[in-house]
């Protein structure tokens, strides 16, 4: 890795991942809109009352609808938490335009600089996190157990996405036992959710439920591989915005009867799969060292 600018002592981004933005006014949003998707292949990741947040790679463009185009950007550092803009805000203060605060339009907690040469800079924290610009370990952090779910439908186009995340899992010779058996029959989710009382009633409350299953024929790790997978599942579904439950409690023979799997492979999971009513409580982890040992 280049570092670009040796840093003395920390800063307010020291051991925390950063991604950004470059914001531009436009007179024609759709026609941007247009131009980017359509032809460049950007994904919208964020649209709000007069703003498009596309997205690339690494690439984030912000468009937002203003009384004249603009072609200077204001290059806006996306940090993780309203903690990280304030103490941003005391680094940069004397050419700080204003404190940071809330701007409920956006839903964001910003505030506004200079660079040395005049370019304006934005930090801002986004208030809910927007799946399409969570970095590695911000991802890593914020899956949750969704057990509550939205209405809103989950498209083929969604569950494609996901399941194309979900090819790169590592398996056991690279020998790639899973399969994903996604069901949106009602009935089935159903009696899914009635395999266990409270352990399987989330698959109940979403859209869709997706089983994953390895064929032990594949793979002799067929445990470990269907673990996996099913782990990059939820990874996948929180990187897209998606909700899931890691569900462990089944009657597996009912199950694999039920979704017509072969009775010799094996259920890693059966998770519901949404979007979520609400961003769970996060349930505390036990400090590092209870997990550490070194041997030297
Ligand atoms: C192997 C395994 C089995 C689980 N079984 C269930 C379950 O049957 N029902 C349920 O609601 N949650 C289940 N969970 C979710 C855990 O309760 C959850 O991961 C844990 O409380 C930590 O919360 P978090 O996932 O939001 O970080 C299971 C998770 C794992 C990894």
């Amino acid at each position: 890795m280049i570092t670009c600018c040796p840093v003395n002592g920390s800063t307010p981004f020291s051991g925390e991942s950063m991604s950004g933005i470059i914001f531009y006014g436009t007179g024609d949003l759709e026609k941007l809109r247009s131009f980017y998707c359509r032809q460049l292949g950007l994904a919208v990741v964020l649209e709000q009352a007069d703003c498009l947040l596309l997205q690339q790679g690494n690439l984030a463009l912000g468009f937002c609808t203003r009384a004249e185009v603009e072609t200077a950007g204001i290059i806006c550092f996306v940090l993780v938490s309203e903690t990280q803009v304030d103490e941003m805000y005391h680094t940069l203060k004397a050419t700080a335009e204003n404190p940071p605060g809330k701007n409920e339009r956006y839903g964001i907690y910003h505030f506004f600089a200079r660079d040395p040469e005049g370019r304006r800079l934005e930090f801002q924290y986004f208030l809910e996190k927007v799946p399409g610009l969570l970095t590695g370990s911000e991802l890593l952090i914020t899956r949750r157990s969704v057990r509550e779910f939205r209405d809103t439908p989950v498209s083929p186009e969604q569950i494609t996405d996901l399941l194309e995340l979900c090819r790169w899992a590592p398996s056991s010779r690279n020998q790639q036992p899973c399969s994903y058996t996604v069901i949106r029959n009602r009935r089935v989710i159903t009696s899914l959710a009635e395999e266990r009382g409270n352990s399987s009633v989330p698959i109940g409350r979403a859209p869709l439920a997706v089983a994953v299953s390895t064929d032990p024929e594949l793979s002799r790790r067929y445990l470990q591989d269907g673990c996996i997978g099913a782990t990059y599942l939820l990874l996948a579904a929180q990187a897209l915005g998606l909700g899931t439950c890691w569900i462990a409690d089944m009657d597996r023979e009912h199950v694999k009867d039920l979704l017509g799997l072969p009775l010799n492979h094996y259920i890693a999971t059966v998770t519901p799969l949404g979007v979520p009513a609400a961003t769970p409580p996060v349930p505390l982890r036990n400090p590092l060292n209870d997990h550490l040992r070194w041997i030297e």
